[in-house]
């Protein structure tokens, strides 16, 4: 949450700066800054809100070749003016942007601040406040930006000015994504590689607990004991106009559309020369050495796993658990012998699920990541990765991601399956062809999705999913994908449980949305939606073809039983995008969320 850039070079920094927020956006959008330095000082400008409405705060005639920008999305401190980043300290020699959270910022304050005023409610603030008063000890800004580091608890990444050095940036990192990006005569910093794509495709990993003075000509990596790091820049393998929405209206409707492409490339990445799929062989030695596999993930990623337990159950015959990052580490339960992990995040930096990592690493226990981004924490920090090649997900409500985490992880359970002789009844690359050619028609048949929309949902206040066995996991992506972005309180939940209670909440009109793809229940979600009915309920049901019935909403193309989430979620994300639309919500920036949740 929140994106950061730096520029510092030959040319204007502020323009660059606005650009790379733009593309940094998905971060979080309640409020955002730049600051611009010059000979003269450092100018900083932030306002309330997107960074359109940043742009229109900012002085053109304002120039200055180093500076450093940020997009908030708020923790410490509603999002206002005041809040939003960059921070400077009292007597302005020092400005500072900060993603992240100071966990003991009340108790620095606390011991280390008596007297002096801050103006807002964050914890950054009190960063910036502490780099000075080291500085008004003697200390150069080099030493006490290492000091104040070894003070914080939590997690941080940071870019720095000082006002009396117009020629360098001071940088750190701690469990917050931050990379250095190399140009000729001008370096850059950035959360995402994405931002910085404009002027480099040439980044720097940064590792957690390191220092970095960034000049135009040099990057110089420290630890925090001062020993200085060499590392080798990698090429961010983005296409910029992977982030752009071309003719689209939303990023989210562009990924959508993208779901059987990426369907193709996912099976192409893992296929052989000779046409089999095929995995790493220390993942499919891992997967079979495991006794149990525990599957760690949030939101859409959950979803995810609970279909993944199904494949991998199903096909490769391993027990597993999948658990909801946040809540892990209370509710542990008693683990195997031989415990695999899986954490599944497209991003992969979420700060729930690096929480589990790092605890499970500690036990010494084995991991592996299904991510969208390679070199992200998830990745670097897991023993495997698996990437999910769907290519930048933009939108906050996560679509293309989703269908590739499934593909993916159908693709991990069929291979383990092959490795370990267990034979399968179906010839999943061809599966998957078919699955992707469904979701075209499925992509050609927006019209109808939006009629649905418009009937069920322009004006309810809420919504029901109901589903059995997969569907029932469909039904809850579903749900999360319709609150997220239209705001109707919408719910999924298994067929057979809405009578033990929810019931109760069905009135005239109520609008239930039943996916049926599955014979072995489809009588009995038919059962549901006829108790439904009876009280009131406006029923949409979306069935596949061999099981469909003439009052059926939408009947989708067939494919295999144990792949019908990858097709039936597809009409949950066209009704979600177009219920979003017909109630003027901001599809792409939903409220109070970001893309990336980088804070526990
Ligand atoms: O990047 P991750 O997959 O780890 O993110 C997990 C969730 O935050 C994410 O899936 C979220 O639920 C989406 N916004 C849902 O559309």
């Amino acid at each position: 949450m929140c994106g950061i850039v730096g520029y510092i070079g030959r040319n204007d920094a502020k323009e660059i700066l606005l650009k790379g927020l733009e593309k940094l956006e998905y971060r979080g959008y309640d409020s955002a800054g730049i600051a611009v330095q010059n000979n003269e000082g450092i100018h900083v400008f932030k306002e309330k809100g997107r960074i359109a409405d940043l742009r229109s705060v900012v002085d053109d005639n304002v120039l200055g070749n180093t500076g450093i920008g940020h997009t908030r999305w708020a923790t410490h401190g509603v999002p206002s003016k005041v809040n939003a980043h960059p921070h400077q300290s009292t007597t302005e020699r020092l400005t500072l942007v900060h993603n992240g959270v100071i966990e003991n910022y009340s108790i620095l304050k606390r011991e280390y601040l008596e007297g002096v005023q801050l103006k807002s409610e964050t914890d950054t603030e009190v960063i910036v406040q502490l780099l000075e008063k080291f500085v008004n000890e003697g200390n150069s800004v080099e030493d006490a930006f290492r000091q104040t580091l070894t003070l914080l608890k939590g997690s941080y990444a940071i870019a720095l000015l000082d006002k009396e050095n117009d020629e360098t940036i001071f940088v750190a990192k701690n469990k917050s994504p931050l990379l250095v990006g190399l140009g000729e005569e001008f370096n850059v910093v950035a959360s995402d590689a994405m931002a910085m794509l404009q002027v480099t495709d040439q980044f720097v990993e940064l590792m957690d607990k390191e220092m970095v003075i960034v000049t135009k000509e040099k990057v110089t990596i420290k630890t925090l004991e001062g020993t200085v790091v060499e590392r080798d820049p990698y090429t961010a393998e983005l296409d910029a106009s992977d982030i752009e929405k071309g003719t689209y209206p939303h990023y989210m409707l562009k990924e959508i559309d993208e779901q059987p492409a990426v369907m193709r490339k996912i099976v192409q990445s893992y296929r052989n020369d000779d046409g089999s799929l095929s995995v790493d062989e220390d993942i499919i030695g891992a997967m079979n050495e495991a006794d149990r596999i525990y599957i760690i993930a949030a939101g859409t990623s959950y979803h995810a796993g609970l279909v993944g337990k199904q494949f991998i159950e199903k096909m490769a015959k391993i027990p597993v658990e999948v658990h909801v990052a946040s809540e892990f580490s209370y509710n542990m339960p008693i683990l195997s012998e031989k415990p695999l992990f899986i954490f599944i995040s497209q991003s992969g930096e979420t700060a729930d699920s690096r929480a589990v990592l790092v605890q499970i690493k500690e036990f010494g226990y084995k991991a592996l990541t299904v991510t969208n981004v390679p070199g992200s924490t998830l990745s670097r920090e897991a023993d495997y990765t698996l990437l999910l090649h769907a290519g930048p997900e933009i939108a906050v409500a996560s679509t293309k991601a989703y269908t590739a985490q499934l593909a993916v992880l159908a693709i991990l359970a069929s291979v383990t399956a092959a490795s370990k002789g267990i034979e399968i009844d179906f010839d999943l690359t061809q599966e998957l062809g078919i699955v992707a050619n469904a979701m075209d028609v499925l992509c050609d048949a927006k019209e109808e999705f939006e009629e649905i929309a418009r009937n069920f949902l322009s004006t309810t206040r809420n919504c029901f999913f109901i589903g059995r066995a997969l569907d029932y996991y469909v039904g809850l992506e579903g749900s999360l994908k319709l609150k997220e972005i239209s705001y109707i309180q919408a719910e999924g939940f298994a067929g057979g449980e809405l009578k033990h209670g929810t019931i109760a909440l069905i009135e005239e009109g109520t609008p239930i949305i039943a996916i049926s793809t599955q014979e072995h229940v489809n009588l009995s979600i038919r059962g549901n939606v006829k108790e439904v009915v009876a009280r009131g309920a406006n029923p949409c049901i979306i069935s596949m073809k061999g099981l469909n019935e003439e009052e059926d909403s939408f009947v989708l193309p067939e494919v295999h039983e144990l792949l019908t989430p990858l097709v039936s979620v597809v009409p949950l994300q066209l009704i979600s995008y177009y219920a979003a639309l017909h109630r003027d919500c901001d599809v792409d920036k939903p409220r109070n969320l970001a893309k990336s949740v980088t804070v526990e």
